[in-house]
Protein backbone atom coordinates (compact mmCIF):
# COMPACT_ATOMS: atom_id res chain seq x y z
CA UNK A 1 0.00 0.00 0.00
CA UNK A 2 2.99 2.14 0.75
CA UNK A 3 5.13 1.53 -2.30
CA UNK A 4 1.69 2.30 -4.53
CA UNK A 5 1.22 5.61 -2.95
CA UNK A 6 4.85 6.20 -3.49
CA UNK A 7 4.68 5.65 -7.07
CA UNK A 8 1.58 7.69 -7.19
CA UNK A 9 3.14 10.92 -5.25
CA UNK A 10 6.01 10.17 -7.53
CA UNK A 11 3.51 10.28 -11.36
CA UNK A 12 2.08 13.13 -10.33
CA UNK A 13 5.37 14.91 -9.43
CA UNK A 14 6.69 13.95 -13.20
CA UNK A 15 3.04 14.95 -14.64
CA UNK A 16 3.10 18.44 -13.15
CA UNK A 17 6.91 19.02 -13.79
CA UNK A 18 6.14 18.19 -17.77
CA UNK A 19 2.99 20.56 -17.59
CA UNK A 20 5.32 23.16 -16.31
CA UNK A 21 7.96 22.57 -19.30
CA UNK A 22 5.39 22.59 -21.98
CA UNK A 23 3.83 25.52 -20.79
CA UNK A 24 5.64 28.48 -22.53
CA UNK A 25 3.92 31.14 -21.66
CA UNK A 26 4.95 30.75 -17.90
CA UNK A 27 7.91 33.16 -16.40
CA UNK A 28 10.87 32.39 -17.09
CA UNK A 29 12.63 32.91 -12.76
CA UNK A 30 15.58 35.67 -13.16
CA UNK A 31 18.31 35.55 -10.69
CA UNK A 32 17.92 38.57 -8.44
CA UNK A 33 20.65 41.11 -9.89
CA UNK A 34 22.79 42.64 -7.06
CA UNK A 35 23.51 47.01 -8.18
CA UNK A 36 26.28 48.36 -6.00
CA UNK A 37 24.25 51.63 -5.43
CA UNK A 38 26.26 53.51 -3.54
CA UNK A 39 29.81 53.53 -5.32
CA UNK A 40 32.85 55.78 -4.89
CA UNK A 41 32.31 57.20 -8.20
CA UNK A 42 28.50 57.96 -7.45
CA UNK A 43 29.48 59.67 -4.48
CA UNK A 44 32.52 62.06 -5.63
CA UNK A 45 32.01 65.21 -7.04
CA UNK A 46 35.29 64.58 -9.02
CA UNK A 47 36.88 61.53 -10.99
CA UNK A 48 37.95 58.86 -8.80
CA UNK A 49 40.74 56.26 -10.58
CA UNK A 50 42.80 53.49 -9.80
CA UNK A 51 45.91 52.31 -11.39
CA UNK A 52 45.69 49.21 -13.11
CA UNK A 53 47.24 45.81 -13.77
CA UNK A 54 46.54 44.53 -17.53
CA UNK A 55 47.62 40.98 -16.44
CA UNK A 56 44.82 41.31 -13.14
CA UNK A 57 42.02 43.40 -15.66
CA UNK A 58 42.32 39.89 -17.98
CA UNK A 59 42.10 37.29 -15.40
CA UNK A 60 40.20 38.38 -12.52
CA UNK A 61 36.49 38.91 -12.14
CA UNK A 62 35.95 40.39 -9.36
CA UNK A 63 39.15 42.71 -9.92
CA UNK A 64 37.16 43.98 -13.13
CA UNK A 65 33.74 44.39 -11.13
CA UNK A 66 35.14 46.16 -8.40
CA UNK A 67 36.36 48.60 -11.20
CA UNK A 68 33.42 48.43 -13.24
CA UNK A 69 31.17 49.77 -10.49
CA UNK A 70 33.36 52.27 -8.22
CA UNK A 71 35.97 53.72 -10.52
CA UNK A 72 35.68 56.28 -13.52
CA UNK A 73 39.02 56.92 -14.18
CA UNK A 74 42.05 54.45 -14.92
CA UNK A 75 45.53 55.27 -14.66
CA UNK A 76 47.93 53.00 -16.95
CA UNK A 77 50.30 51.46 -13.75
CA UNK A 78 52.86 49.79 -15.97
CA UNK A 79 52.15 48.67 -19.15
CA UNK A 80 53.20 52.19 -21.06
CA UNK A 81 56.35 52.58 -19.06
CA UNK A 82 59.33 52.93 -21.03
CA UNK A 83 60.55 49.12 -20.84
CA UNK A 84 57.09 47.72 -21.49
CA UNK A 85 56.24 50.07 -24.42
CA UNK A 86 59.33 50.39 -26.26
CA UNK A 87 61.04 47.02 -25.19
CA UNK A 88 63.65 47.84 -28.14
CA UNK A 89 65.06 50.44 -29.82
CA UNK A 90 62.84 49.39 -33.00
CA UNK A 91 59.48 47.99 -31.29
CA UNK A 92 56.71 49.35 -29.47
CA UNK A 93 54.70 47.55 -28.23
CA UNK A 94 51.43 48.98 -27.29
CA UNK A 95 49.24 45.54 -26.44
CA UNK A 96 48.93 45.94 -22.60
CA UNK A 97 47.83 49.78 -22.86
CA UNK A 98 45.95 49.01 -25.78
CA UNK A 99 43.93 46.43 -23.54
CA UNK A 100 43.37 49.26 -21.02
CA UNK A 101 42.18 51.64 -23.45
CA UNK A 102 39.66 49.75 -24.68
CA UNK A 103 38.44 48.81 -21.50
CA UNK A 104 37.89 52.59 -20.70
CA UNK A 105 36.52 53.39 -24.32
CA UNK A 106 33.95 50.62 -23.77
CA UNK A 107 32.98 51.37 -20.04
CA UNK A 108 33.15 54.84 -20.05
CA UNK A 109 36.28 55.55 -17.99
CA UNK A 110 38.68 58.12 -18.38
CA UNK A 111 42.34 57.39 -19.28
CA UNK A 112 45.14 58.56 -17.91
CA UNK A 113 48.54 57.87 -19.29
CA UNK A 114 51.55 56.78 -16.70
CA UNK A 115 54.21 57.61 -17.61
CA UNK A 116 56.16 59.05 -20.34
CA UNK A 117 59.75 60.22 -19.06
CA UNK A 118 60.64 58.77 -15.66
CA UNK A 119 64.63 57.50 -13.88
CA UNK A 120 62.98 54.48 -13.02
CA UNK A 121 61.95 51.44 -15.57
CA UNK A 122 64.15 51.90 -18.55
CA UNK A 123 65.37 49.19 -20.40
CA UNK A 124 69.06 47.99 -20.42
CA UNK A 125 68.96 49.28 -24.08
CA UNK A 126 68.47 52.71 -23.41
CA UNK A 127 70.61 52.74 -20.30
CA UNK A 128 73.42 51.16 -22.26
CA UNK A 129 72.72 53.47 -25.62
CA UNK A 130 75.73 55.11 -27.37
CA UNK A 131 74.91 58.39 -28.89
CA UNK A 132 75.78 62.10 -29.33
CA UNK A 133 73.11 64.63 -27.82
CA UNK A 134 71.15 64.98 -30.77
CA UNK A 135 70.69 61.01 -31.42
CA UNK A 136 69.36 60.69 -27.29
CA UNK A 137 67.40 64.44 -28.50
CA UNK A 138 65.66 61.92 -31.34
CA UNK A 139 65.03 59.24 -29.45
CA UNK A 140 63.47 61.37 -26.32
CA UNK A 141 60.85 63.24 -28.89
CA UNK A 142 60.42 60.44 -30.59
CA UNK A 143 59.69 57.95 -27.92
CA UNK A 144 57.24 60.81 -26.43
CA UNK A 145 55.25 61.62 -29.80
CA UNK A 146 55.01 57.91 -30.57
CA UNK A 147 53.52 56.87 -27.29
CA UNK A 148 51.17 60.02 -26.85
CA UNK A 149 50.00 60.37 -30.48
CA UNK A 150 49.39 56.24 -30.55
CA UNK A 151 46.72 57.46 -27.44
CA UNK A 152 45.32 60.22 -28.97
CA UNK A 153 41.75 60.77 -28.65
CA UNK A 154 42.21 57.72 -26.14
CA UNK A 155 44.28 58.93 -22.75
CA UNK A 156 42.69 62.02 -21.36
CA UNK A 157 45.74 63.31 -19.59
CA UNK A 158 50.03 62.30 -19.62
CA UNK A 159 52.00 62.15 -16.29
CA UNK A 160 54.71 63.59 -18.94
CA UNK A 161 57.28 63.32 -16.21
CA UNK A 162 57.81 61.63 -13.36
CA UNK A 163 59.91 62.01 -9.89
CA UNK A 164 62.66 64.33 -11.64
CA UNK A 165 63.92 66.00 -8.34
CA UNK A 166 65.40 64.75 -5.12
CA UNK A 167 63.79 64.58 -1.66
CA UNK A 168 66.65 66.82 0.37
CA UNK A 169 67.44 69.66 -1.23
CA UNK A 170 64.62 69.20 -4.30
CA UNK A 171 67.73 69.68 -6.97
CA UNK A 172 67.17 67.54 -10.27
CA UNK A 173 68.26 63.97 -10.36
CA UNK A 174 71.17 63.98 -12.69
CA UNK A 175 74.51 61.76 -11.65
CA UNK A 176 73.64 58.68 -9.17
CA UNK A 177 74.22 59.56 -5.73
CA UNK A 178 75.54 56.69 -4.46
CA UNK A 179 77.40 54.39 -7.46
CA UNK A 180 77.72 50.74 -6.13
CA UNK A 181 74.36 50.18 -4.14
CA UNK A 182 72.70 48.54 -8.63
CA UNK A 183 70.07 51.37 -8.28
CA UNK A 184 71.05 54.31 -9.85
CA UNK A 185 68.88 57.89 -8.58
CA UNK A 186 70.15 60.24 -10.93
CA UNK A 187 68.15 60.24 -14.47
CA UNK A 188 69.45 59.35 -17.80
CA UNK A 189 67.76 62.62 -19.44
CA UNK A 190 68.88 65.21 -17.52
CA UNK A 191 72.93 64.03 -17.94
CA UNK A 192 72.39 63.39 -21.82
CA UNK A 193 69.85 66.33 -22.91
CA UNK A 194 70.79 68.66 -19.92
CA UNK A 195 68.15 70.17 -17.12
CA UNK A 196 66.24 71.84 -19.70
CA UNK A 197 64.69 68.12 -20.77
CA UNK A 198 61.31 68.73 -18.40
CA UNK A 199 60.24 71.42 -20.21
CA UNK A 200 61.19 69.99 -23.71
CA UNK A 201 59.23 66.79 -22.58
CA UNK A 202 56.10 68.74 -22.25
CA UNK A 203 56.40 70.50 -25.65
CA UNK A 204 56.82 67.38 -27.50
CA UNK A 205 54.11 65.44 -26.05
CA UNK A 206 51.91 68.58 -26.37
CA UNK A 207 52.48 68.90 -29.98
CA UNK A 208 51.62 64.99 -30.44
CA UNK A 209 48.32 65.87 -28.79
CA UNK A 210 47.46 69.57 -28.45
CA UNK A 211 44.30 68.15 -26.51
CA UNK A 212 45.87 66.53 -23.68
CA UNK A 213 46.27 67.36 -19.92
CA UNK A 214 50.14 67.15 -19.65
CA UNK A 215 50.92 66.36 -15.60
CA UNK A 216 53.81 66.76 -13.64
CA UNK A 217 53.95 63.59 -11.27
CA UNK A 218 55.79 63.07 -7.90
CA UNK A 219 55.85 61.97 -4.28
CA UNK A 220 57.05 63.10 -1.13
CA UNK A 221 55.89 66.88 -1.12
CA UNK A 222 53.89 66.06 2.07
CA UNK A 223 56.73 65.95 3.49
CA UNK A 224 59.68 67.64 1.18
CA UNK A 225 59.36 71.18 1.70
CA UNK A 226 62.53 71.78 -0.81
CA UNK A 227 61.01 69.51 -3.70
CA UNK A 228 57.63 71.08 -3.25
CA UNK A 229 59.18 74.96 -4.04
CA UNK A 230 61.50 72.71 -6.67
CA UNK A 231 58.48 71.55 -8.63
CA UNK A 232 56.53 75.05 -7.94
CA UNK A 233 59.51 77.46 -9.21
CA UNK A 234 59.69 74.80 -12.62
CA UNK A 235 56.06 75.80 -12.64
CA UNK A 236 56.46 79.57 -12.88
CA UNK A 237 59.11 79.37 -15.13
CA UNK A 238 56.78 77.42 -17.34
CA UNK A 239 54.39 79.52 -16.83
CA UNK A 240 56.62 82.28 -17.80
CA UNK A 241 58.14 80.37 -21.10
CA UNK A 242 54.83 79.63 -21.91
CA UNK A 243 55.55 75.65 -21.37
CA UNK A 244 52.34 73.68 -21.67
CA UNK A 245 51.81 72.56 -18.61
CA UNK A 246 48.46 71.59 -17.17
CA UNK A 247 48.30 70.19 -13.66
CA UNK A 248 50.50 68.43 -10.74
CA UNK A 249 50.36 64.88 -9.80
CA UNK A 250 50.68 64.34 -6.13
CA UNK A 251 51.46 60.75 -5.61
CA UNK A 252 50.47 60.63 -1.60
CA UNK A 253 52.20 57.14 -1.09
CA UNK A 254 52.07 58.00 2.46
CA UNK A 255 50.93 55.92 5.50
CA UNK A 256 49.09 56.16 8.62
CA UNK A 257 51.81 58.51 10.57
CA UNK A 258 52.51 60.64 7.95
CA UNK A 259 52.20 64.54 8.98
CA UNK A 260 48.24 66.02 8.29
CA UNK A 261 50.22 69.80 8.36
CA UNK A 262 52.53 68.46 5.98
CA UNK A 263 49.78 67.06 3.72
CA UNK A 264 47.93 70.47 4.15
CA UNK A 265 50.84 72.22 3.76
CA UNK A 266 51.54 70.78 -0.03
CA UNK A 267 47.90 70.66 -1.07
CA UNK A 268 47.75 74.38 -0.46
CA UNK A 269 50.91 75.45 -2.58
CA UNK A 270 50.62 73.22 -5.21
CA UNK A 271 46.60 74.57 -5.86
CA UNK A 272 47.95 78.21 -5.63
CA UNK A 273 49.66 77.53 -9.03
CA UNK A 274 45.89 77.72 -10.59
CA UNK A 275 46.96 74.03 -12.36
CA UNK A 276 45.12 70.71 -12.68
CA UNK A 277 45.97 69.45 -8.71
CA UNK A 278 45.57 65.43 -8.81
CA UNK A 279 46.07 62.80 -6.02
CA UNK A 280 47.39 60.52 -8.51
CA UNK A 281 48.99 57.32 -6.63
CA UNK A 282 47.28 57.23 -3.12
CA UNK A 283 47.97 54.66 -0.90
CA UNK A 284 48.06 54.45 3.10
CA UNK A 285 50.46 52.41 4.76
CA UNK A 286 49.51 50.70 8.07
CA UNK A 287 52.77 48.88 8.46
CA UNK A 288 55.45 51.06 7.10
CA UNK A 289 58.44 48.91 9.17
CA UNK A 290 57.37 45.85 7.71
CA UNK A 291 56.94 44.40 11.00
CA UNK A 292 56.08 41.04 10.58
CA UNK A 293 54.46 40.60 13.82
CA UNK A 294 52.20 43.22 13.12
CA UNK A 295 48.10 42.58 11.85
CA UNK A 296 45.49 44.23 11.00
CA UNK A 297 44.09 45.30 13.91
CA UNK A 298 40.59 47.90 14.54
CA UNK A 299 43.01 50.47 15.39
CA UNK A 300 45.24 50.10 12.42
CA UNK A 301 41.82 50.31 10.58
CA UNK A 302 40.60 53.05 12.30
CA UNK A 303 43.91 54.93 11.88
CA UNK A 304 43.67 54.63 8.14
CA UNK A 305 39.91 55.25 7.85
CA UNK A 306 40.50 58.38 9.42
CA UNK A 307 43.69 59.56 7.11
CA UNK A 308 41.44 58.76 4.23
CA UNK A 309 38.77 60.67 5.12
CA UNK A 310 41.60 63.20 5.79
CA UNK A 311 43.01 63.35 2.55
CA UNK A 312 39.63 63.91 0.98
CA UNK A 313 38.44 66.65 3.54
CA UNK A 314 41.49 68.36 2.66
CA UNK A 315 41.23 67.70 -1.22
CA UNK A 316 37.69 69.07 -1.43
CA UNK A 317 38.63 72.04 0.96
CA UNK A 318 41.79 73.43 -0.16
CA UNK A 319 41.73 72.71 -3.95
CA UNK A 320 38.93 74.73 -6.07
CA UNK A 321 36.39 72.43 -7.74
CA UNK A 322 37.90 73.36 -11.14
CA UNK A 323 40.85 72.44 -10.24
CA UNK A 324 40.17 68.96 -8.80
CA UNK A 325 41.25 66.41 -11.15
CA UNK A 326 40.38 63.75 -8.84
CA UNK A 327 41.68 60.94 -6.95
CA UNK A 328 43.73 57.23 -7.57
CA UNK A 329 44.31 54.82 -5.61
CA UNK A 330 47.73 52.83 -6.91
CA UNK A 331 45.61 49.49 -7.75
CA UNK A 332 42.42 48.35 -6.37
CA UNK A 333 42.66 45.96 -3.44
CA UNK A 334 45.08 45.29 -1.03
CA UNK A 335 46.55 41.74 -2.49
CA UNK A 336 47.33 44.08 -5.59
CA UNK A 337 49.56 46.90 -4.31
CA UNK A 338 52.92 47.44 -5.09
CA UNK A 339 53.56 47.50 -1.51
CA UNK A 340 53.10 43.81 -1.64
CA UNK A 341 54.16 42.94 -4.52
CA UNK A 342 57.25 45.32 -5.50
CA UNK A 343 58.13 46.77 -1.75
CA UNK A 344 57.25 43.24 -0.62
CA UNK A 345 55.91 44.48 2.70
CA UNK A 346 53.43 43.30 5.01
CA UNK A 347 50.63 45.51 4.19
CA UNK A 348 46.83 46.18 3.85
CA UNK A 349 47.44 50.20 2.00
CA UNK A 350 44.18 50.08 -0.20
CA UNK A 351 40.73 50.66 0.20
CA UNK A 352 39.30 46.85 -1.02
CA UNK A 353 40.53 43.70 1.14
CA UNK A 354 42.46 40.95 -0.45
CA UNK A 355 38.49 39.68 -1.64
CA UNK A 356 37.65 43.00 -2.88
CA UNK A 357 35.55 43.08 -0.34
CA UNK A 358 35.21 47.12 1.00
CA UNK A 359 37.19 48.01 3.93
CA UNK A 360 36.66 50.51 6.88
CA UNK A 361 38.67 52.67 5.05
CA UNK A 362 36.29 52.34 1.84
CA UNK A 363 33.72 53.81 3.91
CA UNK A 364 35.25 56.79 5.44
CA UNK A 365 36.51 57.48 2.21
CA UNK A 366 33.20 57.63 0.63
CA UNK A 367 31.29 59.16 2.72
CA UNK A 368 33.97 62.30 3.11
CA UNK A 369 33.42 62.20 -1.15
CA UNK A 370 29.68 62.89 -0.01
CA UNK A 371 29.82 65.25 2.86
C1 LIG B 1 55.33 50.87 -9.41
C2 LIG B 1 54.36 49.77 -9.80
O1 LIG B 1 53.23 49.85 -8.98
C3 LIG B 1 55.02 48.44 -9.69
O2 LIG B 1 54.14 47.41 -10.14
C4 LIG B 1 56.27 48.44 -10.53
O3 LIG B 1 56.88 47.23 -10.51
C5 LIG B 1 57.19 49.55 -10.07
O4 LIG B 1 56.51 50.78 -10.17
N1 LIG B 1 55.73 55.83 -8.20
C6 LIG B 1 55.33 55.73 -9.49
C7 LIG B 1 54.86 54.43 -10.01
O5 LIG B 1 55.25 56.75 -10.20
O6 LIG B 1 55.14 54.25 -11.37
C8 LIG B 1 55.39 53.26 -9.22
O7 LIG B 1 54.72 52.10 -9.68
C9 LIG B 1 55.17 53.49 -7.75
C10 LIG B 1 55.89 54.72 -7.29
Amino acid sequence: MKYTALVLVLVILVAANACKKTNSTAPVPVPPVVIDTETLQGDAPFKIGAAIDVYRLQIDLMYKNTLLAQQNSITIENAVKWQSVHPSENIFDFSGGDYIADFCKNNNKRLHGHCLIWYQANPDWLNNYNGDSLAWEHLFKTHIQSVVAHYRGKATSWDVVNEAFRDDDGSLRVQDKYPGDNFDDGCIWARHLGSDYIARAFEYAHEADPNALLFYNEYGQEWSDAKTNAIINMVTDFKARGIPISGLGLQMHIDINTSNEGITKAIQKLAATGLQIYISELDISVNPANDQSVSFTTDLQKKQADKYAFIVHQYKALVPSAQQYGITTWNVGDKDSWIRTYIMHKDWPLLFDDNYAKKTCYFSFRDALKN
